[in-house]
């Protein structure tokens, strides 16, 4: 297990090892902010990971930095992506040159992004989006003739419970909500990558649409054996689909475990606040808390713990200095759990429960 930022980089048979990664957006000529820092974790084959915290957090901008999807002001100015490609050979993707950027995107890694129901180009079918995906990501020399891609789309299509006859011919906009997102899930299944990352891929669909979209996910990872990282802030979908969650926090990931561990043993405030402002569906009705205040601008951050002056059991010492992610429990696989909190392992703290 290495969710820590100064682990040394032991292959561990990871896909994905994160070492110490930032993530900033240039501003003005000389000027930067920092929106995700330090960030370190594991991700190995076939496992899920979700990403919660609460909107400006970085969850997003860590997705993107990690498959060097940013916007032209985004860089990513320290740290290791090291990617295991399909050959076995191990890639650090933050120095990957361009056209194997290009050929590492799609093939080994995609990403479907926030928002992206209105991804699609309006003035094109959705079999023509198909067909450009398949002809960008293929190597020079290997092009497959239209009829394969269309026949290989369908089945992609079919995967996600779609009738591929109507969804290729159709337009965009002829197209339910629920139907673009399975077709971009399609689409970036295309050419069978190792890692999916999905940002809040459900949150415009109605509560049945998204039910039957995450319970198709979680069959096709089972099938197709691909790894996860699952961006949201609806922590019932996170508990569903992850083997493991990560909580972030003004950029930084706070506390990592198994959802298990998060769910029922959290050691980090934030994360048991962020649990207990979700109403229960089983057991006794509470009336969710609230969290009182909002996360601290990126420009203005505290000193300390960014979540000392919203949390209820800071210390002293968490205003003054910043708690790293410490290992409470260490298992094999990169299922440990790890907290960034001075409380993490005081045992008033936890027999009284933080978290219900
Ligand atoms: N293009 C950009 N330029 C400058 N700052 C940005 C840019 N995009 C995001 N940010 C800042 O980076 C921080 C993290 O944003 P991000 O979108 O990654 O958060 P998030 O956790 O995905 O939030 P949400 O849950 O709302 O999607 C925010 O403070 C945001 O204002
Ligand atoms: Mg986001």
């Amino acid at each position: 297990m290495n969710d820590h930022p100064t682990a040394p980089d032991t292959d561990n048979g990871a896909l994905l090892s994160v070492r110490g990664v930032d993530v900033g957006y240039r501003t003005g000529r000389r000027t930067r902010v920092t929106a995700v820092h330090d960030v370190s974790f594991d991700l190995h084959p076939g496992q899920s990971m979700a990403l919660v915290g609460e909107s400006g957090c970085g969850k997003t901008t860590l997705g993107l930095g990690l498959l060097r999807l940013l916007p032209r002001t985004g860089v990513v100015p320290k740290g290791e992506i090291l990617f295991r490609r399909k050959d076995g050979t191990r890639v650090d993707v933050r120095t990957l040159e361009k056209e194997k950027l290009r050929r590492f995107r799609w093939n080994e890694a995609a990403m479907v992004f926030q928002g992206a129901m209105n991804a699609f180009n309006p003035v094109l079918k959705i079999e023509e989006h198909f067909l450009d995906t398949f002809r960008a990501h293929e190597r020079a020399g290997r092009r497959r003739p239209r009829k394969e891609i269309i026949e290989r789309s369908a089945e992609l299509l079919e995967m996600v419970r779609l009738d591929p006859v109507r969804v290729l011919g159709s337009f965009p906009h002829e197209l339910s909500g629920g139907m673009r997102q399975r077709s971009l899930i399609a689409l970036a299944l295309a050419l069978e990558p190792q890692l999916l990352i999905l940002d809040e891929p459900t949150t415009a669909l109605d509560i049945l649409t998204q039910r039957s979209i995450v319970e198709r996910l979680a069959e096709l990872r089972e099938e197709l054996r691909f790894s996860m990282v699952f961006i949201t802030h609806d922590l019932g979908l996170a508990a569903e689909l992850a083997d493991r969650v990560g909580t972030m926090y003004a950029g930084r990931l706070i506390e990592t475990g198994t959802t298990r561990d998060i769910f029922y043993r959290s050691r980090h405030p934030y994360t048991s606040a962020l649990i207990n402002s979700v109403p229960p569906v089983v057991g006794d009705l509470h009336v969710p808390e609230s969290l009182p205040g909002g996360p601290p601008s990126l420009n203005a951050l505290p000193p300390g713990c960014s979540f000392a002056p919203r949390c209820a059991h800071a210390l002293d010492s968490c205003t003054a200095t910043r708690p790293v992610l410490e290992v409470l429990k260490h298992r094999d696989a990169g299922l440990s759990h790890t907290a960034a909190c001075f409380r993490s392992t005081d045992a008033a703290l936890h027999a009284e429960g933080v978290s219900r």
